[in-house]
């Protein structure tokens, strides 16, 4: 039998920590590996699969649109990414669509469209003022903005014009702003930072603080938009609207693609020559898109994830009360954590696995859990007995 994960070692770059798990198929919220041993995914690739694996809304998307037209180039019109537009400008405070591939994609977009407004409108102003611990991408532009240091510096010099300040900080917020500044980048909750829940009030002071001083607002929500936090975006339950939106992630139930989206005024500073990419707003992705999110809008699955996120959160804190490893249970919807009082959560996961249940260790000492937003009861009590008794394995292994 073939050893994929020593050919994986041969042929590809070594640039991943992957598990020891070599997927084959999923169905709902559960994989097989290739020895066909059966998994809980409350990974959900990465906050992205928010209807779970093989729905069948996504697939018959794909098999349809696949079948029809599957890319044209951004010399023609297609109706998918006109109706996707459409939907997502009808449910969301913004008034115009840019379609890409990627998270990353569309956070460089972000940043060219702010920095083109503060050229045309703002005496050339260009600095963005991003959060530590925030996670923005990996290109030149979005490492820039990404607050952790340690993902930056081996790539340096990356793209001039990034601050960062402290997560939760206003006051840092207000001082690392002047007339340069052309716009504030922030995730409504910090994904990949460690499920960082933001202070209340702090996302409404950011708005305000943009507002005097003419700042634009960009909000990545590609890791909490598309219903993941329990309303179809995050920025919903914050009472603020920003002026700039990236998403990705969950948009098309699977397939690659990015979104900005962004204000009439704002998105009318990007004329023809100034931006653009080969695959972006490809019928095969935005046709996906729209079937994805016209399902998650007519059958409210946003209202299902705050169902079963407070199922979820009860087990875990049930877990916290009983456990002493386990110090803090945080996040919001289906984005949730963890906090562990020592830095095991790489073990914790491990020891998911082996029992059947797949979650990811995003802090050393933090496990977070992002299962699809229509995870049935019984996988969610099914997953917290395992976890449980995975922590109670790695907080008294055998001797
Ligand atoms: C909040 C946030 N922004 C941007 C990105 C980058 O997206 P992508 O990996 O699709 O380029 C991620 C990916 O995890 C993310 O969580």
């Amino acid at each position: 039998m073939t050893d994929w994960i020593a050919e994986e070692r041969r042929y590809l770059f070594q640039n991943y920590g992957r598990q020891p798990v070599v997927i084959e198929r999923g169905q709902g919220t559960r994989v097989w590996d290739t020895e066909g041993k059966e998994y809980l995914d409350f990974v959900g690739g990465l906050a992205v699969n928010v209807l779970g694996h093989a729905h069948p809304v996504v697939a018959e998307a794909v098999a349809r649109q696949a079948a029809q037209l599957i890319h044209t180039s951004n010399l023609y019109y297609t109706r998918p990414m006109i109706e996707l537009a459409k939907l997502l400008v009808e449910h969301s405070c913004l008034d115009r669509v840019f379609f890409c591939n990627s998270g990353t994609e569309a956070i460089e977009t972000a940043i060219k469209l702010a920095r083109r407004w503060g050229h045309d409108e703002k005496n050339g102003a260009f600095e963005v003022v991003s959060m530590n611990d925030g996670f923005h991408g990996r290109t030149t532009g979005a490492l820039a903005a990404t607050g952790t240091a340690r993902y930056r510096e081996p790539f340096e010099p990356l793209a001039p014009g990034f601050k960062h300040v402290p997560w939760n900080d206003l006051e840092a917020v207000r001082s690392a702003t002047g007339l340069r500044t052309v716009a504030v980048l922030l995730e409504p909750i910090q994904g990949e930072g460690g499920v960082n829940m933001p202070a209340p009030g702090y996302l409404k002071g950011i708005r305000e603080w943009c507002t005097q001083n003419n700042i634009l607002l960009i909000l990545d929500e590609i890791q909490t938009g598309i219903g993941r936090t329990g309303t179809l975006f995050a920025y919903e339950q914050e009472g603020i609207e920003p002026d700039i939106m990236c998403l990705a992630k969950g948009l098309a139930g699977g397939v690659p693609i990015g979104a900005v989206l962004a204000r009439e005024d704002l998105a009318a500073h990007l004329v023809p020559g100034d931006h653009g990419t080969t695959f972006g707003a490809n019928p095969l992705a935005t046709a996906t898109g729209l079937a994805t999110l016209k399902y998650i809008l007519d059958e409210d699955i946003p209202a299902r994830a705050v169902a079963a996120s407070e199922r979820l959160v009860a087990r875990l804190r049930s877990i916290e009360d009983r456990l002493p490893l386990v110090n803090e249970v945080r996040g919001r919807g289906m984005l949730l954590a963890i906090g562990l009082t020592q830095d095991s959560a790489a073990d914790v996961v491990a020891a998911c696995r082996e029992r059947g249940l797949l979650v990811n260790n995003v802090r050393p000492n933090a496990v977070r859990l992002m299962p699809p937003l229509n995870v049935t009861d019984a996988e969610i009590d099914q997953a917290c007995d395992i976890l449980e008794q995975a922590l109670l394995a790695v907080a008294s292994p055998p001797k």
